[in-house]
């Protein structure tokens, strides 16, 4: 996890029993607990920079208080300030289920006022334990309404993208920004082509299964997310990749992003107001 950004970039979670006999080869112990780096549920860019100001390509980047482009401002950056600011640590600590739980925060400063005229303290809250949970909190510490649009852009790691789908947004409407048309999703989501789009449906809960060759066993991930208003589904597929500086060219083939949003409608917080949205990721297979 980065301070910048509050930037998670590797989740491999420990593994229950059911799993440990694919895993003997190579466990990691401590006492009872076991772990397999080949267990990795996010993709992270192998050409990523990690350099002050630019965000990271990969894991889980946070787009706030914007998501995409600023309404007014193209000058602005995309996807808001957050992902690119430095988050202190306000406390770790493990809870009795031996969960861990590590709270980030961000407040407004004179370099924040000028782009986002609203004093604000945002807490990224992140819980590792068998599931990984990201939420993020928003005070607005402000005397009038804070319109904002943000994001949990989790980017995961896939075994080949043709061999995958998203399950559980079937029948839901979306916006394809692509075309900037409206459309509405029949079966489940298969990727062969760039994909932008987003789903409305609030609190989507999700499965992507990656693998779905009948002959070898698929991995499963459960996606659940709360106060969520939309679901952005991105993968930039072969043209984009390649022009992307921090992007592999053949890496839209191991990826996929599934993003806990609230765009591109914008939520409002009342003055003194509070709003937390959250994505929780397990891996159930
Ligand atoms: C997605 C957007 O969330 O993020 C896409 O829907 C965008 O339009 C993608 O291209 C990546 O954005 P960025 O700024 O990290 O390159």
């Amino acid at each position: 996890i980065f301070l910048q950004g509050a930037h998670v970039t590797s989740f491999v979670p420990k593994l229950s029993s059911t799993l440990k006999s694919d895993v003997e080869h190579k466990p990691v112990n401590t006492k009872s607990e076991t772990y397999n780096l080949d267990n990795e549920l996010l993709w992270l860019s192998p050409i990523a920079e990690f350099r002050p100001g630019k965000a990271i390509r990969g894991g889980i980047p946070i787009c706030w208080p914007w998501f995409g482009k600023h309404p007014k401002n193209s000058s602005l950056p995309q996807h808001g300030f957050a992902r690119t600011s430095d988050f202190t640590v306000v406390n770790i600590h493990q809870d009795d289920n031996l969960a861990v739980h590590i709270q980030l925060q961000l407040t407004n400063d004179p370099s924040t006022q000028e782009v986002w005229p609203y004093p604000f303290t945002l807490t990224v809250n992140i819980v590792l334990a068998e599931s990984l949970s990201v939420s993020l909190h928003t005070v607005n510490n402000s005397k009038k309404p804070m319109p904002l649009t943000q994001a949990i852009h989790s980017y995961f790691l896939l075994d080949n993208i043709d061999d995958s789908k998203l399950q559980g947004l079937e029948g839901c409407s979306f916006l394809d920004q692509l075309s900037d048309t409206l459309d509405t999703q029949m079966p489940p989501i298969t990727i062969t082509q760039e994909i932008d789009r987003i789903y409305h449906k609030q609190n989507a809960s999700m499965q992507l299964v990656t693998n779905t060759h009948p002959a070898t066993k698929n991995k499963i991930l459960s996606i659940h997310q709360t106060n969520d208003t939309g679901t952005v589904v991105w993968n930039p597929w072969i043209k984009k990749s390649k022009a992307m500086s921090d992007f592999p060219d053949n890496g839209y083939h191991t990826m996929i992003c599934v993003e806990a949003a609230n765009a591109p409608e914008p939520i409002k917080i009342e003055a003194d107001q509070s709003y937390q949205l959250n994505q929780t990721i397990t891996r159930m297979d």
